[in-house]
C-alpha cells in the first residue's frame, strides 16, 4: 500500500543486482511511494544481473559505475544530476563483497590484498560516494543517505570473516560524514543493520542457511525480510525521519538485543553433545 511518502523526491540507488537484492526491493518501494530514481551497479553486474528490467519497471535509467572508482562516481553523479535536472534527495548504498569470503579463506589466514578489496568495495565506497556527492553539491538540503550493515560490526558471528571489519568501518563512516554533511546541509546519514536475508551476497556467507534459522529463532519478531527492509528505507528517505542521523539502526526483529530465546534453546538442548571443537576441522573459521 502506497502513502506517497516520497512524492517529489529523487534518489540514486546502488546495488540492485536481481530481484532478491535488498536494493531491488528498495527501488520498487521508492518508486511506488512516488520517487523518481536512478539505478547504478558495477559494470560486471550489468552482464550478470537484471538491473535493466528493474529500470524498465520503475521508469528509471541505469548508469553503470564501479563504486570503488572515483572517476566512475564523478561521472555517475554528473549524469544523475543531468537526468534529474539538478540536485537529488536520497542515496542508498547497498554494496558488499569479500574475496576472502568468496574463496573460503579463514579470518586467521587472510589474503591482505583481498582484505583491502573487501574494505574498498564494502566500506570505502560509501565514503567515496559521499565525498564525490558533496564536492559536486549533488544533494538537496534535508536529504537522506543510507547504507546497509550487519550486526557482525558489533558482535562476532562465526563465518562472517573480514566483512565484519568492513561493516564496522561502514558504520563509522556514517557517523563521521554524518557530522559534516549534517552541519552543512542538514543531510542525514545512517546505516540500517538488517537480518540475514537470502540474496546473492548473503548466500555467499559460510553456513548462511543455519545463520538464517538461528537468527529467526532468536528474534522475537522473526527475521526482517528484504521487503520489510525496503519499507524501512523508504521511511528513512521520507520527511518523517528528518532528525535521525549518524545512527546504526537495527532492523532485525529484535535479534541484536537477545541473548538466548526459548526457540533457540529448544534446538540447542537437543544437540549439546554433538559438537566438539577439536573434532571440527572448520573450527578455525
Ligand atoms: N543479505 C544479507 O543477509 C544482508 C544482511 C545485512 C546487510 N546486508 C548488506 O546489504 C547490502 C546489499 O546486499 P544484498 O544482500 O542485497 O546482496 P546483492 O548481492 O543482491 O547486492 C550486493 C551488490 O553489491 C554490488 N557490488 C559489488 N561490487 C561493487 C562495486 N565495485 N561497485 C558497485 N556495486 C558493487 C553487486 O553488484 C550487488 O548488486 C550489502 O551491503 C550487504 O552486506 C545483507
Amino acid at each position: 500500500m502506497a502513502f506517497n511518502l516520497l512524492k517529489g523526491k529523487k534518489g540514486l540507488i546502488f546495488g540492485a543486482l536481481n530481484d532478491k537484492s535488498i536494493a531491488w526491493k528498495v527501488a520498487e518501494s521508492a518508486f511506488e511511494e512516488g520517487a523518481e530514481i536512478v539505478l547504478t551497479n558495477a559494470p560486471f553486474a550489468m552482464r550478470l544481473g537484471d538491473t535493466d528490467k528493474l529500470a524498465e519497471a520503475c521508469n528509471s535509467v541505469v548508469i553503470p559505475a564501479d563504486a570503488t572508482k572515483i572517476e566512475d562516481l564523478e561521472l555517475l553523479i554528473e549524469k544523475t544530476m543531468e537526468h534529474f535536472g539538478g540536485k537529488f534527495d536520497f542515496i542508498l548504498h547497498s554494496i558488499g563483497m569479500s574475496p576472502n569470503v568468496r574463496k573460503g579463506i579463514t579470518y586467521d589466514n587472510l589474503n591482505y590484498d583481498y582484505f583491502l578489496k573487501t574494505l574498498d568495495v564494502s566500506a570505502l565506497s560509501f565514503h567515496k560516494i559521499l565525498q564525490v556527492s558533496r564536492q559536486k553539491d549533488a544533494l538537496n538540503n534535508w536529504g537522506s543517505v543510507l547504507a546497509l550493515s550487519y550486526v557482525a560490526a558489533q558482535r562476532t558471528l562465526y563465518g562472517y570473516n573480514d566483512m565484519a571489519d568492513a561493516k564496522a568501518l561502514l558504520e563509522s563512516i556514517a557517523r563521521s560524514f554524518g557530522y559534516i554533511y549534517g552541519r552543512e546541509k542538514n543531510i542525514r546519514i545512517n546505516t540500517i543493520s538488517q537480518s540475514p536475508t537470502p540474496t546473492t551476497a548473503g548466500q555467499g556467507v559460510m553456513g548462511f542457511n543455519d545463520l538464517v534459522d538461528f537468527s529467526n529463532r532468536m528474534s522475537p519478531l522473526g527475521n526482517a525480510t528484504a521487503d520489510e527492509c525496503a519499507d524501512f528505507c523508504v521511511t528513512m528517505f521520507s520527511d518523517l525521519t528528518k532528525k535521525i542521523t549518524m545512527q546504526n539502526i537495527y532492523h532485525d526483529g529484535g535479534f541484536s538485543s537477545m541473548g538466548m530465546s526459548r526457540k533457540a534453546m529448544a534446538v540447542y538442548s537437543k544437540n549439546l553433545d554433538e559438537y566438539s571443537e577439536f573434532k571440527d576441522v572448520t573450527h578455525r573459521f
